[in-house]
């Protein structure tokens, strides 16, 4: 708690709270991650790990966790505290850039309202690549903020590129309360002749797979 409202009085835009989100969202965001298998699930903007905890005890162990964060500090607590996660420093934007196999899940504890709309955009279309066929992706917004500008861009700019999205009831034990977008089938590009092609996430799972 410390660390997180210190690291929010030094960034506040990036950090974007000043605490942690309790348990009960961490439960709801966390739902999809599968039990079973070796799923692959990332995590942005995990901060101190309150999603982080519950994706790593609903794994236990199997699968591959991801974590990619922007704040050093957090990476640093992050990475001694579970060693297990593969904890990447780095922008969300930048996730098409790090490598990462198709995600089964993609959980999100990202500041939406303090991004602009361009850097809203670029990290959705990141996340929509990175996921699996079947995969979800699962974001929370602040009620207070769900109708403010940048909060009505994130649920159009989630609808422009999910076939579904849907709002989970309110977290009201939450502070602020929150709720959860469960997002799931990525929209398709068409290519020039207007055949579907699949997400860029599914065509490197497929080429990891191909070589392995
Ligand atoms: C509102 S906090 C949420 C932290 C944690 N998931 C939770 O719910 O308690 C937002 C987190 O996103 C991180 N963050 C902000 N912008 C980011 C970006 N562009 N890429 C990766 N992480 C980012 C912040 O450093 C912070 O850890």
């Amino acid at each position: 708690m410390t660390l997180f409202l210190t690291e929010f009085l030094r960034n506040p835009l990036t950090v974007g709270a000043i605490a942690p989100s309790g348990t009960a969202l961490a439960e709801r965001i966390t739902a999809p991650v599968p039990r079973t298998g070796a799923p692959v699930v990332v995590e942005l903007g995990p901060g101190t790990g309150a999603f982080t905890d519950h994706i790593d005890r609903l794994l236990g162990h199997h699968g591959r966790q991801v974590a990619v964060e922007v704040n050093a500090r957090f990476v640093h607590r992050l990475s001694r505290r579970y060693p297990q996660v593969d904890v990447r420093q780095a922008d969300a934007v930048d996730l098409g850039d790090l490598g990462l196999p198709a995600a089964d899940a993609v959980i999100s504890g990202l500041p939406w309202a303090v991004f602009s709309a361009r850097r809203q955009e670029r990290i959705l279309d990141a996340v929509a690549a990175l996921l699996a066929d079947g995969g979800t992706f699962t974001t929370f917004a602040y009620l207070h903020a769900a109708w403010t500008p940048p909060g009505r861009r994130l649920r159009a700019a989630l609808e422009a590129r999910f076939e579904e999205v849907v709002p989970s009831r309110t977290v009201w034990s939450n502070l602020p309360p929150a709720f959860v977008y469960h997002a799931r089938r990525p929209v398709r590009c068409l290519s020039a002749s207007g055949e579907s092609v699949e997400p860029v996430g599914e065509q490197q799972r497929r080429a990891a797979v191909g070589s392995a």
